[in-house]
């Protein structure tokens, strides 16, 4: 599988601080889904549409199957993911941001704060998920079930 995982920050994409949120969905991914799959990186400041337009090449020319991005969630004037995807969607799922929202809230009360989103755009299913590394153990993780069988519904298996 051809697999993207996509960081959203200004800070980091400056160089301010490391990346430390993307090599840890890679982790998570290659540790639940399978050592052997492609996985593309991508770091991009918060700019809505730099954000649709990477996401759209992930699906579009690099026909990944699975997106993931990080960051960019939240309320903050400069968050702007959920937005950016949801121009990009065909098709929204809202399971995955309430789920995450849920299984963290029992831990993080601030988890909630999070208005991440997921869905399709032809074959591709594209997850958001929060930008704190922390985060990415807690939320991701659950998710992997619904993952793995949505890929198998957008393969048509
Ligand atoms: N979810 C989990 N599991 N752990 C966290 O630390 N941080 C929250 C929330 N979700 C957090 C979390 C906070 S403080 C914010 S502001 C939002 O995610 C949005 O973060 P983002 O803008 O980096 O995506």
């Amino acid at each position: 599988m051809k697999l993207a995982r996509v960081t959203l920050s200004d800070r980091a994409s400056a160089g301010a601080y490391p990346d430390l949120s993307g090599p840890e969905i890679e982790r998570v991914l290659r540790e639940t889904l399978g050592a052997e799959h492609t996985f593309l990186a991508r770091l991009v400041p918060d700019e809505r549409t730099l954000i649709a337009a990477t996401l759209r090449e992930l699906c579009d020319q690099e026909a990944c199957e699975l997106v993931v991005t990080t960051g960019g969630t939240g309320p903050a004037e400069r968050d702007v993911t959920p937005e950016a995807t949801r121009d990009v969607l065909e098709r929204e799922l809202p399971g995955f941001g309430e789920a995450m929202r849920a299984v963290s809230f029992a831990k993080v009360p601030t988890a909630i704060l999070s208005r991440a989103t997921a869905g399709t755009r032809g074959r591709t299913l594209i997850v958001n998920l929060p930008g704190n590394p922390r985060a990415i153990g807690e939320c991701l993780p659950p998710l992997v079930p619904a993952i793995r069988e949505c890929l198998k519904h957008l393969r048509g298996e």
